[in-house]
């Protein structure tokens, strides 16, 4: 497929200014993403520069080998590539780890597409996660969900124990103070109440088990509308591009509300502070084909059909909080609290999903690839 895009490119080169086409392979040799192309029997017909490095082996080398040289024959590229030779389509892969002798690589991208001209042979692209970042397509940020997590255990011990005994002093005081220093204890109070909210707020953080079951998105997402137009989000115009058939998500209804919700939110409060005059938010449900994730604990690998995605035409992303967008406490806005990313990077964890991001000026977009309810598909865990 990349194929067709790469000659269809260099023929409107060429009808424009007529130099002489750029050789496809020195095109791709040229890309710093690494790319290799394998023949129906996983040879390797091709690899660019890229790929050299990241393999770390030459091509001249590796002209010689098949992919079983470099990686056991249960890792799961093996699977991914025999599914796009069997369904002719494009997949993904992520979070894949290429272990074998000479190559020790965690975290990786696979996206293998086949090659229609040529049967059998598949194209892979290779990313780390570091890569993935660069190119500011954020997934899952499971390492942020997991501090908040700990984090938030603690601070219910060492917060809200000693806050209440603070608050519990300060009513007391309230009583025998003259009338002057009686405003001194209430603010103790009240600012006592603040912080418990907050650290309340955190304890929705702490690990517990989620129960599953069959939820119906579309259900979420015009519960979720009708709360943003009805407060927050009045005056912004909301738009729709839903894909009816769509089966059930696997998950929590309760918390997929939560996460909608948040991001509604944050979509709202960009468009408003910004003060965009035709405001808009999007709400998308669609079916794609081949993305994949590893699951905690089990290491079984789920499909992620499900794509829920919150898009607005706000001013986008603060470029200074994209690294850190979804540690809790990242807030660009003078009253928050950062904590609505957190807690969405957490739940669509706990539900075994991936979360994308693309902004900049005039289009944000959140994606959520969530798992179907399946028969086979775990219940609560
Ligand atoms: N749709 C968006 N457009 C522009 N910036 C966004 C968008 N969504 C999130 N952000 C940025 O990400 C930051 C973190 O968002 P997050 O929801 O975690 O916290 P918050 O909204 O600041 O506070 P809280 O959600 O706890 O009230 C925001 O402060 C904002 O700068
Ligand atoms: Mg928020």
């Amino acid at each position: 497929m990349r194929n067709v895009v790469t000659r269809a490119a260099l023929a409107v080169v060429g009808r424009r200014e007529a130099p002489r086409p750029a050789d496809p392979a020195a095109l791709l040799s040229a890309l710093p993403v690494p790319v290799v192309l394998l023949d129906g029997d996983n040879r390797f017909r091709f690899v660019n520069h890229a790929a050299e490095q990241f393999l770390g082996i030459s091509a001249g080398q590796l002209a010689q080998q098949r992919l079983i040289d470099l990686v056991p024959a249960d890792s799961p590229i093996f699977l991914l590539i025999a599914q796009v030779r069997q369904g002719e389509v494009t997949v993904s892969d992520h979070d894949l780890t290429l272990d074998g002798p000479r190559l020790k690589k965690p975290g990786i991208t696979v996206q293998a597409t086949p090659l229609p001209e040529e049967p059998g042979a598949v194209l892979l692209v290779l990313q780390d996660a570091s890569a993935a970042r660069a190119l500011d397509r954020q997934l899952t940020f499971r390492s942020a969900a997991r501090s908040v997590t700990g984090m938030a255990a603690i601070l219910a011990h060492e917060v809200k124990n000693p806050l209440s005994g603070i608050r519990g002093a300060a009513q007391l005081l309230e009583s025998s103070v003259a009338e002057p220093d009686r405003e001194l204890t209430v603010l103790i109070r009240d600012e006592a109440d603040r912080i418990r909210e907050l650290v309340d707020r955190m304890e929705i953080f702490s690990a517990k088990p989620i129960e599953r079951g069959a939820v119906n998105i579309h259900r979420v997402l015009e519960h979720v509308r009708r709360l943003a137009q009805s407060g927050f989000a009045a005056h912004i115009r909301f738009a729709e591009s839903y894909d009816p058939s769509l089966p059930a998500v696997h998950g929590n209804r309760d918390q997929l509300v939560q996460v909608v919700l948040n991001l509604v939110k944050n979509a709202a409060e960009a468009i408003t502070a910004a003060g965009v005059t035709s405001g808009e938010i999007t709400l998308i449900t669609a079916y794609q084909h081949g993305v994949r994730m590893a699951q905690r604990g089990s290491g079984q690998r789920l499909g992620l059909p499900l794509v829920v995605a919150v898009r607005d035409n706000g001013p986008g992303i603060p470029e200074d909080i994209r690294p850190n967008l979804f540690d809790p406490f990242v807030s660009s806005k003078p009253s928050g609290s950062g904590l609505g990313l957190a807690l969405v990077a957490k739940i669509v964890a706990d539900h075994g999903g991936l979360i994308e991001v693309d902004s900049r000026p005039g289009r944000t977009e959140f994606r959520l690839h969530l798992p179907v309810l399946t028969d086979d598909a775990p219940d609560a865990d």
